[in-house]
């Protein structure tokens, strides 16, 4: 609009008519939704689903673009354009908010819950739903939890059953000072690295290991560069998937309603398939015949539970004790 007619259309009063009330001829409101991982995962199907529900409960009234594998925004970035609007979801994982909530950095806790289920009930807990409005004062509003899974550990070595058999050993960590602790607390060298670059780092040996979900090793080919792949379970991946809450609030109420109701599907979906994802992921890798998949014996995981436990006593304070026993708590029902 030029400066003429934009001071014609002031004075006719057509921006507050065009404000008020969207035409049909409207072009639909457009909802960035940007991840790092492949379609495939627990992540990208839920962000698939969002797509196809929200599209279908409000046609020719919103549009969503999913923006997979890091294609629009990577770690480090995605959160800064979802503040300034470049982008209006995002899900990272659980454990790359700990600048914004200190109370988060509880997920990255190892060997903190049994299984997902436990995670399920902590999160579905008042203090879990209260942890999605702890971004509001920095501008955002988590929305919904989507689970992807436990995490094994992985390195280019060919033992690995034991916490001295990282000893030495760089490794690609997200961006968490907890499982940066969690490293050294086996003599290791964590390096913090965003997710589309550790495939790089570990075929160059920039790191000799990580650790992730099945899924996300398969779909990122992680065991195409590693030697062995232990099956630790020794903590979770999870995700907060967060809107920019200005944009949120100011949307018209049924078209953030039509997103609500979508975003509670697409939670169901996801969370409903993330197991077997992880389960399908594990057997790819397995018949690929690449990495060797190495089971531990329960010794070996109360090694393992043993050397990583030093790293609770350092996190407590920030966490606070209290939520910490409200999620072992999830752990016994
Ligand atoms: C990672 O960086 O390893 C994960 O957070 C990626 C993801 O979103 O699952």
């Amino acid at each position: 609009m030029s400066f003429s007619t934009a001071k014609l259309a002031v004075a006719l009063g057509m921006t507050a008519a065009f404000a008020m009330a969207a035409p049909a001829w409207a072009a639909p409101t457009v909802v960035k939704f940007s991840h790092v991982v492949a379609d495939g995962t627990p992540k990208g199907q839920g962000a698939l689903k969002f797509k196809e529900v929200a599209e279908q409960l409000l046609p020719g009234e919103v549009e969503v673009q999913v923006f997979p594998n890091s294609q629009l925004f990577g770690d480090g970035k995605e959160m800064e354009a979802l503040l300034l609007g470049d982008v209006h979801i995002i899900a990272p994982s659980l454990s790359k908010f700990d600048r914004y909530t200190p109370q988060l950095q509880l997920f990255d806790l190892p060997f903190l819950f049994n299984d997902i289920a436990a995670v399920d009930r902590f999160q579905a807990s008042e203090e879990g739903q209260a942890l999605l409005n702890s971004l509001q004062k920095h501008g955002l509003q988590g929305l919904a939890y989507w689970h992807n899974g436990t995490k094994q550990l992985s390195t280019n070595k060919d033992k690995l059953t034991r916490p001295e058999d990282v000893k030495g050993l760089k490794f690609r960590i997200q961006s968490s000072d907890v499982l940066e602790n969690q490293f050294r607390a086996l003599d290791a060298n964590p390096q913090k690295l965003a997710f589309a670059e550790v495939y790089q780092a570990l075929q160059t040996g920039v790191v000799d290991g990580q650790e992730n979900t099945w899924s996300n090793i398969e779909s990122q080919k992680f065991h195409e560069v590693q030697k062995t792949i232990a099956n630790t379970d020794h903590g979770v991946i999870d995700y907060m998937v967060v809107t920019n809450r200005g944009w949120w609030e100011g949307l018209p109420q049924n078209i953030r309603d039509g997103l609500t109701q979508a975003m509670a599907a697409a939670t169901e979906h996801s969370n409903a398939a993330a197991a077997e994802l992880n389960e399908k992921a594990r057997a790819t890798i397995e018949g690929a015949g690449k990495a060797k998949i190495q089971e531990l014996t329960p010794e070996d995981k109360d090694a393992w539970r043993a050397a990583m436990r030093p790293v609770w006593a350092k996190f407590e304070d920030k966490i606070g004790k209290d939520l910490i026993s409200k999620a072992e708590e999830a752990n016994k029902q």
